[in-house]
């Protein structure tokens, strides 16, 4: 047991917490749970990264950041989890610029959008939420081995009792395309990325976490209409799901917690929420984790297919 749970803040969390001296890379750094979760850790001393594709948003958000805390160590870089020249790019001026990672936190995402394709062909939710992040944990991986901290925290979503990855059309190339189906695919995806991961790095000491944050008004709901928001608010609140939304630094708290718990220390490959780890449940809709989002063989293929896609091989 943590001695946290769903109503816990980020604040909370890492109030026992010194970060001096780690540097703390956050995607999708300029909203919602990333600028929160940067903004918490360089309130404890760490030197935080904001990525995200528009300077900006990024330079706003830093800006808001600093505004609270004069002396935090916020610097911002752009990358396109869209595309995967931009990552390449993006990898390169981080390991140009900074010496080590030693938390990344895989935050950014795409919720629901309609049908539509990144710029190397993929579709854009299972090509933004999952292979971006592959890709771009890839090109960080020197400055993650340079790291003492060695976690990876990839956020996924409840959303992944949706749908499982089909492994043999995961860009819907031969099925119809669902919004919600791309959107669950896409986060069982960040669970089984965390799995392989686990299982490759953790005898190395890299380890690998996913987050649901629980439910949070961000800018994530921007592709919704209001039909598709209705129907979202009617399937979470079920009777049997004891749902509430919580505020942004609640939300924010499970990736914090995942970041720096002691009690996670060499225990990745698990999927933690409301500030602890999540048992398997194929029923619930009131949380759990899916145990097709753990399987281990899954997980191994998926890496596979994600190595082909986007042409990216990690270290043996
Ligand atoms: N909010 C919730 O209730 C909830 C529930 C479950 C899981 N989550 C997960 O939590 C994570 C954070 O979501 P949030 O609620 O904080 O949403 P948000 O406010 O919409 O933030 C998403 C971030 O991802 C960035 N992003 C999107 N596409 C990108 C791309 N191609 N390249 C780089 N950055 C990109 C966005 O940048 P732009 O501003 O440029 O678009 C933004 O910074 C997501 O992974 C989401 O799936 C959230």
């Amino acid at each position: 047991m943590s001695g946290f749970g769903r109503e816990s803040t980020t604040d909370e969390v890492l109030a026992g917490h010194d970060l001096n001296g780690l540097t703390v890379f956050v995607t999708g750094g300029n909203s919602g749970l990333g600028q929160e979760t940067g903004r918490a850790m360089a309130a404890r001393g760490a030197h935080v990264v904001l990525m995200g594709r528009d300077a900006a948003k990024l330079a706003e958000a830093a800006g808001a950041i600093r505004a609270g805390q004069p002396d935090a160590q916020i610097e911002t870089i752009t990358g396109d989890l869209g595309a995967l020249a931009s990552l390449a790019a993006c990898g390169a001026e981080a390991r140009a610029r900074f010496a080590r990672i030693d938390l990344l936190i895989n935050n950014a995402g795409v919720m629901a959008c309609p049908f539509e394709h990144t710029a190397d062909g993929f579709e854009r939710q299972f090509g933004t939420n999952h292979l971006g992040h592959f890709a771009l944990t890839a090109h960080l991986w020197p400055l993650i081995v340079a790291g003492s901290a060695k976690r990876i925290v990839n956020l996924s979503s409840r959303a992944h009792h949706m749908a499982d990855v089909d492994l043999d059309d995961p860009n819907f190339e031969r099925r119809a395309y669902d919004p919600w189906v791309s959107y669950g695919q896409a986060k069982t995806a960040n669970v089984l990325f965390s799995v392989e991961l686990e299982r490759r790095y953790g005898p190395s000491g890299i380890h690998a976490y996913a987050v649901h944050p629980g439910g949070i008004e961000t800018n994530l709901g921007r592709h919704l209409t209001d039909a598709m928001r209705a129907a979202l608010m009617a399937r979470v609140t079920k009777s049997d799901s004891g749902f509430a939304w919580k505020t942004i630094p609640q939300g924010a708290a499970t990736s914090c917690w995942a970041a720096t718990a002691p009690e996670l220390a060499g225990a990745g490959g698990v999927y933690c929420e409301d500030c602890h780890v999540a048992a398997v449940d194929n029923q619930s809709s009131g949380g759990g984790v899916r145990a097709y989002a753990l399987d281990p063989a899954r997980a191994a293929r998926l890496w596979q297919i994600s190595e082909e896609l986007t042409g990216i091989s990690y270290p043996v």
